[in-house]
């Protein structure tokens, strides 16, 4: 057993919001250790296309507003967000982002004087920021991991996080973590940050890269943390879609192509958002997606198109990846339409947590796609999720110093030499059963067969290395999002049941905190 340096807050975790928060608490004194597992920055973050959707008041149009972004972001949440957390973290934003461009971010625009601003879906103004025209992402690691070697972070590179160790207390007390050669080790901190992304490798088709695979769920849910709201898986409406990237992580075509005019047809040519939503292709994302999946079963294509040939050679320069991506796959956008199709994105629940990412156990914090703050409701607005890491990072990194100056935290972990068992799965048959049964539409028959097909696979084992930890993190996650579906006899947002099609207020419209039984899990 190895025993890492103690440290005062360990984050768990190197997209915007875990190296935020190590900068952040870094900057008041804190001794931070930071756990990657894989090199600094591997995650959802680098690839993130879009950019940042941020009401500056100073540069932007002036019909714009906090206000304005508020009411979009509830809007797009359905009914389910917590309007004093959208407040909160959007009201926060403009400092969020003044202080990564002193990080050293540049975003596209700034040497004219004014950010460049482009429009997603759901947004009803142009308040989306980007860099690189859309590698808003790779921009944005950059900053941060440059910043946090400058200042001299220390991070712990290929560590995963095999689960959290507690106090006698009762409350967290560090980490037990495995090395890329899986020898276990032991990392003492009275303050943990999960800032661990999200869960894509769930489902078969997914814009995440292969680290996202649910481990901040199954770590909180195990240390004993509620979540809620995880049947909101967001599905993004258009990644590529050729023979060559039928499965596993495919390229996303960024919203913002059709927010500088691109236009969706199905595959005999018609607009597939005529007569669907006031806002036509740029309605927000639930409502796309779930409009390409219908004429996908009408027209029996495996994909529809996304027209993007009027906007000229200036597409190259503006959208590079998006460009590149294309190019390689043999498709020119200049000159014939982008076959896309639907491919899970986001989740917009997750471990519930107040808008300073406290959890409701002691010394354990969460910030980014794992945390549900409240803030996305049933459907996330394109473009809120790099800035709700941003804050998050921010304000849950000042949480944990002033739980730690009061006194409420304790040190000392309680060790366990042995390795923890969980149930895993397979992998590729856990991902069969999410896509079929637990996608874009479900009902209860095909909610019951996933989790019985799950129940059936799963295999208690110890858990010695990074794959089996991510099978294991996967399962309890898959478990909890089944759990979640099935009870939610309803449809909103990025949830929609074919045998409940309605909205039901009544009984469905507010918080549904998911009490899980892990046992066995
Ligand atoms: C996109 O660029 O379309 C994705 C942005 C986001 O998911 O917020």
């Amino acid at each position: 057993m190895t025993w890492y340096a103690g440290a005062d807050l360990l984050v768990v975790g190197t997209g915007v919001a875990g190296l935020t928060a190590a900068l952040r608490a870094r900057e008041r004194g804190l001794r931070v250790l930071v756990v990657s597992k894989e090199a600094a920055g591997v995650g959802n973050t680098e690839w993130a296309q879009g950019g940042i959707a941020v009401v500056r008041s100073e540069e932007c149009d002036p019909s714009d507003s906090v206000r304005q972004h508020v009411r979009d972001t509830l809007e797009a949440g359905a009914g389910l967000c917590s309007t004093s957390a959208v407040r909160t973290i959007l009201g926060d934003g403009a400092a969020a982002v003044r202080r990564l461009c002193e990080a050293g971010a540049r975003f596209d625009g700034e040497a004219s004087g004014a950010l460049s601003r482009t429009r997603e879906g759901g947004h009803s103004a142009f308040r989306v920021i980007h860099a690189g025209g859309d590698a808003t992402g790779a921009e944005v690691q950059r900053a941060l991991v440059e910043a946090g070697t400058e200042v001299g972070i220390p991070i712990l590179e290929n560590h995963c996080v095999v689960e959290l160790s507690h106090t006698e207390w009762g409350s967290v007390g560090g980490a037990l973590v495995l090395d890329h050669a899986g020898r276990p080790g032991v990392v003492q901190a009275p303050a943990v940050l999960l800032a661990t992304g999200g869960l894509g490798q769930l489902y078969r088709a997914t814009t995440n890269p292969e680290v996202a695979t649910g481990d901040g769920v199954a770590l909180g849910l195990r240390a004993g943390a509620a979540v809620a709201d995880l049947e909101f898986v967001q599905f993004h409406p258009t990644v590529l879609h050729t023979s060559a990237t039928e499965r596993g992580s495919r390229p996303l075509i960024t919203e913002a192509v059709r927010g500088e005019g691109a236009v969706l047809l199905d595959s005999r040519g018609e607009p597939v958002m005529a007569g669907r939503h006031p806002m036509g292709d740029l309605a927000p994302r639930d409502v796309v997606a779930a409009a390409i999946n219908e004429k996908l079963a009408e027209t029996g294509s495996e994909s529809v198109y996304l027209d993007a040939t009027g906007l000229g050679d200036g597409f190259v320069a503006r959208f590079p990846t998006v460009y590149t991506a294309c190019r390689d796959a043999g498709i020119d956008p200049l000159v014939e339409p982008i076959p896309v199709t639907t491919a899970a994105h986001y989740s917009c629940g997750g471990i519930m947590c107040d808008v300073d990412g406290r959890t409701g156990v002691t010394g354990l914090y969460v910030a980014g796609e794992v945390a549900r703050t409240g803030l996305h409701g049933a459907n996330r607005l394109a473009s809120n999720s790099l800035l709700e890491g941003l804050v998050l990072g921010t304000r849950s990194a000042d949480a944990a110093l002033r739980d730690l100056r009061s006194g409420s935290l304790r040190r000392g972990s309680v060790v366990t030499e042995r390795p923890p068992a969980a149930a895993v799965v397979e992998r590729s048959r856990l991902q069969r059963l999410m896509s079929g049964y637990a996608g874009i539409g479900r009902h209860a028959d095909g909610l019951r067969q996933a989790k019985s097909g799950l129940d059936a696979a799963a295999v208690v084992r110890p858990l010695r290395s990074r794959s089996e930890v991510e099978d294991a993190a996967l399962g309890l996650t898959a478990h909890a999002l089944l759990a979640a579906a099935a009870d939610r006899t309803e449809s909103r947002g990025c949830h929609r049941r074919y045998d409940h099609p309605d909205t039901d207020d009544l009984r469905w419209g507010r918080p549904n905190p998911l009490r899980l039984d892990v046992s066995g899990w």
